[in-house]
């Protein structure tokens, strides 16, 4: 039996170089040996307030990257997550065995209550319970997330070990899934921060053009010793040398060599090259796959189908557990 493996993302923005190096482009190598869904989860992004519109198409712009970054739908199962009613009926009954307690803990509520702090609303606090559902409703084995997210998934495996001992075998316990070099990718702005969508000076979008990339690449902070080399504390340089490693596979050894001699301007220029070149032909796959709207309304049809009848399935055991009648 293969495991499975559950993540999702919020189409709450663009994917970023960070992403796509540290999570997007691994996850692509686990197709042939695990059971793959990747969700899109637009029930969690309107925890803070969203455009309707821009909702709507940033899912499916959301779905496109996925496809376009080398996760087949031939090969692993996609959909979006309001197209699954179980996710809100599970999240509903996994409340009632979630405490107070255990939500006040979670350090992403505290910080998005500070900045949307016009609008902490009950689904921003109960968000983890949401997250609880999705990976417990496809016995999820493996979940593959970031440092921000641990405490979430924390807070799943704890939600069904609880279940498990009072009602007996229900849900599998899901492990975080740790890649082999996930690449953390910083800030180019201030490197000590990691890559995110939030910050556009510092960061690059998966659909970024080329100039931009080069422009951004080009301004990225570094510092005064003038030599490419891998050293403690000199943050801006070890984060263009593991972006310029995580794309071409070479060693930071290779890497330095490479560079011996050479200032930052090459060395940046070189950078900006190898970054270009990557996300060139994912840009091409997005741009056909966004025309191609019937296609892609046809990956989620399916997607969802599939999603359906494994989360039914879970919903119907935990339903009898509770006492409903099924
Ligand atoms: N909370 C995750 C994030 O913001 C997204 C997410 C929702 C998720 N449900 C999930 C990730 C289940 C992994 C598994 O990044």
């Amino acid at each position: 039996m293969r495991k499975t493996i559950f993540s999702g993302v919020q189409p709450s923005g663009q994917i970023t170089l960070g992403n796509y190096l540290g999570a997007l482009k691994n996850w692509t190598k686990l197709l042939d040996e695990y059971n793959c869904i990747f969700a899109v989860m637009d029930l969690h992004s309107i925890t803070v307030r969203q455009d309707p519109k821009e909702l709507r198409e940033r899912s499916l712009k959301l779905l496109a990257q996925y496809i376009a970054c080398g996760l087949d739908p031939e090969k692993c199962t996609h959909f979006i997550q309001s197209h699954v009613p179980a996710h809100a009926q599970l999240s509903w009954v996994l409340g009632c065995y979630t405490y107070m307690g255990e939500l006040n803990r979670m350090t992403q509520f505290k910080e998005k209550s500070q900045r949307h702090a016009d609008n902490i609303n009950a689904g921003l606090y109960t968000y983890p319970v949401l997250m609880a559902a999705d990976i417990l409703l496809y016995n999820a084995d493996l979940v593959p997330v970031g440092h921000d997210q641990k405490q979430h998934l924390e807070i799943a495996r704890d939600i069904a070990e609880r279940f498990n001992s009072l009602y007996g075998d229900t849900f599998t316990v899901p492990d975080p899934f740790i890649g082999k070099v996930g690449a953390r990718i910083m800030d180019l702005q201030d490197p000590t921060k990691k890559m995110s969508k939030s910050e556009p000076a510092g960061s690059i979008s998966l659909l970024e053009d080329e100039n931009t990339i080069l422009k951004k690449i080009k301004k990225a902070v570094t510092d005064s010793l003038g030599y490419v080399k891998y050293e403690e504390g000199r943050h801006g340089i070890n984060n263009l040398l593991s972006i310029y490693c995580s794309v071409t596979g070479k060693s930071v050894d290779m890497a330095e060599k490479e560079f011996e001699g050479k200032g930052y301007g090459d060395f940046k220029k070189a950078v900006a090259e190898v970054v270009i070149d990557e996300l060139r032909p994912v840009q091409q796959k997005y741009n056909q796959l966004i025309e191609n709207q019937d296609y892609l309304m046809k990956i989620i049809e399916d997607g969802a189908f599939k999603a359906n009848e494994i989360a039914q399935k879970t919903l119907k055991d935990v339903y009898e557990k509770v006492g409903f009648i099924v």
